[in-house]
């Protein structure tokens, strides 16, 4: 057992040693109603997903695939801000665990030294307007080798023990992960996102930079001069308009 320090997240924890995809598997326990908390962790998914019906390379014993079920009584426009807060937790874990200095490239890709360690996947069960239900995915390369990585990736991905020099305990980083995310949701219940705003905004790399945004309707070049209360990216362009940016790839400029 990972011996969890928590009141909720991750008390009903489904593993596995291989699954399709984790968010597949808690979309359907999360539809079966699973009380708010559920985890599914595998230790290798066949069919990873990622954002934009991209492929999440997800190899045996090398990562962390999990994906979480939360239930927040919020309007549906504000869930994206849950894949900022789910970004400061693991963070947060990462900092911890490794040392090492992650930094956040919006909306959800952590990155150490510029290359991409971790993405979060975030789907939605609504019910007539209503949330019924958030699931979170969080895929970490901990101890991949580069070898382990498709080759097109290669240069863009790394692993935390690439990038620390070290093997990464992957049961006490979770734990860590399930900690302070726990932590982090409760201050937002309470509080509300702007304190968690700020955290992430201190971990963030794109923001006061020249970017480019490729969404799926274009392509939109500018400042990004930071993020909305409900966590959506601002784009200032040449002619002074401000865009608000919901979904898309950002590239960092110079
Ligand atoms: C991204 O495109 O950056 C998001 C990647 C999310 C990957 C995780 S791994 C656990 C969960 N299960 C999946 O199939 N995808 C997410």
């Amino acid at each position: 057992t990972l011996g969890l320090n928590t009141e909720f997240l991750g008390r009903n924890l489904h593993y596995h040693d291989s699954v399709e995809s984790t968010q597949k598997n808690a979309y359907k326990l999360a539809y079966d109603n699973a009380e708010e908390g559920t985890v599914v962790i595998a230790e290798e998914q066949t069919a990873g997903r990622g954002r934009m019906d991209r492929k999440w390379h997800s190899p045996k014993y090398t990562g962390i695939w999990m994906s979480l079920i939360l239930r927040p009584k919020i309007p549906i426009p504000k869930a994206p801000q849950l894949t900022l807060i789910t970004a400061v937790g693991v963070v947060q874990a990462i900092e911890e665990v490794t040392g090492l200095l992650p930094e956040i490239k919006w909306p959800n890709d952590i990155l150490i030294n510029g290359k991409k360690i971790t993405g979060i996947l975030t789907e939605l069960q609504a019910e007539s307007d209503r949330i019924n239900s958030i699931i979170i995915g969080i895929g970490i390369n901990v101890n991949t080798g580069i070898e382990d990585f498709p080759e097109d990736i290669r240069t863009i991905a790394s692993s935390l023990a690439i990038e620390s020099e070290k093997i990464i305990d992957r049961e006490k980083l979770i734990r860590t992960i399930l900690e302070k995310l726990e932590k982090l949701y409760l201050l937002y219940l309470e509080k509300g996102f702007f304190p968690i705003k700020l955290m992430w905004e201190s971990y963030a790399i794109s923001i006061g930079k020249q970017i480019t945004a490729r969404t799926l309707t274009g392509e939109i070049k500018g400042k990004a001069t930071g993020i909305t209360e409900d966590g959506v990216l601002l784009i200032e362009d040449l002619a002074g308009e401000i865009h608000n940016i919901y979904s898309a790839d950002i590239q960092i400029e110079g």
